[in-house]
């Protein structure tokens, strides 16, 4: 919303066509969006319908669709405005201009639009019975999708309202109460032109403010409909004349799609109800909370928008495998003193104590995520001299796994937003365990929810496919690690070693992207393969989950990561001279093992791929192809040994004909369990 200065109809699409091409990466089967119709007279503004505009495919198919609306009287210019748009990635309902949303009340006159941010809800079956119930008062289903049953209960509830000065928020209010799952909405109304209206549980929720005045970096006060914290004011630090600057809010479930609008953010806690009227932000919640905070702090968020531009690549997820000699370094900025070895995590270190004394760490996590805690099991256990357990959270979940108060739990998530990750957390929390997240994403669900944690700072990534963020999880968690054996007499040899080589390492992942040309030329040769298996053990297991994840992820081809210990159990039975073996072949405690997998895998005329370290004559001997990376500690090696199987996914994606940043399918960041 802007006043004083206007803006074209067409200034608002493309404001929010480019907000959802930013967070295309989370969902792009279909995309709609919803604005105010052009105005019959000038002092019509706000009065007339809403338009709706929806179509299958990515972001693009809706922004050409836009222009060819003739109707839409692009240069038109408004003060106010309140336009919604989103991209899907389905759940509930095909992939269809239908099941897209927004989701509107009513077909005719579409009166209350609403969109849900990527939720799910998980009552929505008899929601929408009981909405049925209404079917005959003219409540007519028109998509498959759970989220409609939000604006159908709403015009009822508007429809059968006691008095007229009912608000577009108690409105919403009213429709939440009734919900179950999780949720983030934005609401639009005819009733109630100009006016936005916000509301999460569960999926993220961010508020973007963008103001000619500085004083808008301070406190937006909650409100509360009951007890001793009720904010009369709605903006108390603005007075009237800076109020009448230009305001514009910008509200959405990932920074990226606003942050080149405004640095300043502030995010919604579940349950808030964010109303923005006359050009005013207030936040108002049904209930205070015991020990809840009663303002919402506007951050300054240091993300640039250069970051979440791909630049000379042609794909995200390519630019991010290059990045990683600078965002393994982001990673360990200001954490590491290489000449007296002391490792310090700031967000860690209050409890540093609690954590020593614990029962067990629990390293909890899904997809990529999960492979960093795999990869980093053993030198954890090394370090820290306690157990450590690996768990998939939906799996974790599943089993009702015990967990106890003096057990220490991690959460790691790139997004800080997976729904998966997130209920792990609540029910440890439940349990009285010390909670620790470690994401990529300031101000996320589980920054927000845990006791404390660490950022890995790899800065933003948008490929679906995660590749920098997996190898700074890992640095992370290895700098853990480190922290945690600081006074072991016994580990200060070992602690020396792996400090030294992670100076080195930003060196050493320059040396192995320099492979690029001779991994791509490897993926000429194999990308018409149907399967593609990867063997490893020890410090590389986790390499090979991780690098058939990604080969699955966006060639759409099968892959499978084996632990070369089970080869024999199994796995064996599927090679053959046809069947392309990538074998992981370290100069580590495994060494000798692995090359009894090789044997194994030759002698049944398999051709494999091995990556080796550089100048093991010994490998080359029996290999069909070698990439030869640059040797560094054994507990590091995993970090330079995916590298070549990131690129490798990369180009049999490309080869393939592929959208590397958009597999089908899938999306960035599932905030549904
Ligand atoms: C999705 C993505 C994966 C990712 C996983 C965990 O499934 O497609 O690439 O590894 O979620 O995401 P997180 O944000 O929690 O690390």
């Amino acid at each position: 919303l802007n006043y004083r200065v206007p803006r074209t109809r067409k200034e608002i699409f493309e404001t929010l066509v480019k907000g959802l091409q930013r967070l295309e990466y989370r969902g792009y089967d279909s995309a709609g969006i919803a604005v105010d119709g052009p105005s019959k007279t000038t002092s019509d503004q706000n009065n007339n319908s809403i338009c709706l505009i929806k179509k299958t495919g990515k972001v693009k198919a809706l922004d050409e669709e836009l222009y060819k609306k003739d109707s839409l009287n692009l240069d038109e210019e408004l003060c106010t405005h309140f336009g919604i748009a989103h991209t899907r990635w389905a759940t509930h309902g095909e992939p269809s201009a239908l099941n897209s949303h927004p989701q509107r009340s009513d077909k005719d006159n579409g009166k209350i639009y609403s969109q849900s941010i990527y939720g799910i809800l998980i009552e929505s079956k008899s929601l929408k019975n009981k909405s049925m119930y209404h079917i005959n008062k003219g409540y007519e289903f028109e998509s498959e999708t759970d989220t409609e049953v939000i604006p159908k209960l709403i015009k009822y509830i508007y429809d059968n309202r006691e008095n007229d000065s009912i608000t577009f928020s108690k409105l919403v209010e009213r429709v939440i109460k009734q919900l179950e799952g999780a949720f983030a909405l934005v609401f639009k109304s005819r009733h109630f032109p100009g006016e936005a209206v916000a509301t999460r549980r569960g999926s993220p929720m961010v508020i973007g403010v963008r103001s000619e005045h500085e004083l808008l970096t301070e406190h937006i006060p909650v409100q509360y409909n009951s007890g001793e914290f009720f904010f009369k004011h709605q903006m108390p630090f603005l007075t009237q004349p800076e109020r009448d600057l230009a305001v514009e809010f910008y509200f959405a479930s990932d920074a990226s799609a606003i942050i080149e609008h405004t640095n300043k953010v502030l995010y919604m806690e579940d349950d808030d109800i964010a109303v923005v009227t006359g050009g005013k932000l207030s936040i108002h919640r049904m209930n205070r909370q015991a020990g809840e905070d009663p303002v919402r702090a506007i951050m300054t968020l240091q993300m640039e928008l250069q970051q979440i531009m791909k630049g000379n690549f042609d794909a995200f997820m390519q630019k991010e495998i290059f990045e990683q000699p600078e965002s393994v370094v982001n990673t360990m900025r200001g954490r590491i003193c290489f000449d007296t070895k002391k490792v310090v995590l700031g967000g860690l270190k209050d409890h540093l104590k609690e954590i020593k004394r614990c029962r067990r760490l629990i390293m909890i996590g899904c997809g990529t995520s999960f492979h960093a805690a795999v990869a980093t099991r053993q030198i954890l256990e090394e370090l820290t001299e306690l157990p450590v357990m690996v768990e998939l959270a939906s799996d974790f979940l599943d089993r009702i796994t015990p967990v106890f108060r003096d057990d220490v739990c991690f959460f790691i998530s790139q997004s800080g937003e997976t729904a998966d990750t997130l209920m792990a957390l609540r029910y440890c929390k439940d349990r009285g365990a010390l909670t620790v997240g470690v994401t990529n994403t300031v101000g996320s669900s589980i920054c927000r929810e845990t006791d404390c944690g660490v950022h890995i700072n790899a800065g933003p990534e948008i490929g679906v496919a995660s590749t920098k963020a997996y190898t700074s999880q890992f640095v992370s968690l290895i700098m853990f690690g480190l922290m945690m054996s600081e006074d072991r007499l016994s580990l200060q040899k070992r602690r020396e070693e792996i400090i030294n080589s992670l100076k080195m390492l930003p060196e050493l992942i320059k040396k192995v992207l320099s492979l690029d040309e001779k991994i791509k030329a490897i993926a000429n040769e194999l990308y018409q393969q149907r399967s593609l298996l990867v063997m490893g053990r020890g410090f590389n297991y986790a390499t090979c989950l991780e690098g058939a994840l990604k080969i699955k992820e966006i060639t759409y081809m099968h892959s499978e990561g084996i632990l070369a210990g089970e080869l024999k159990h199994g796995p064996l039975a599927l090679v053959d001279k046809h069947m392309p073996v990538i074998m992981i072949i370290m100069r580590d405690a495994c060494y000798t093992k692995c090359q009894n997998a090789l044997q194994q895998v030759t002698a049944r005329s398999g051709r494999p791929i091995i990556i080796c370290c550089q100048d093991d004559t010994e490998l080359t001997k029996n290999a069909y192809q070698t990439i030869e990376l640059p040797q560094t500690v054994d507990c590091l090696q995993g970090i330079l040994s995916v590298i070549p199987l990131q690129l490798m996914s990369f180009h049999l994606a490309v080869l393939r004909g592929y959208d590397v940043d958009f597999p089908r399918n899938l999306a960035k960041s599932v905030t549904v369990e």
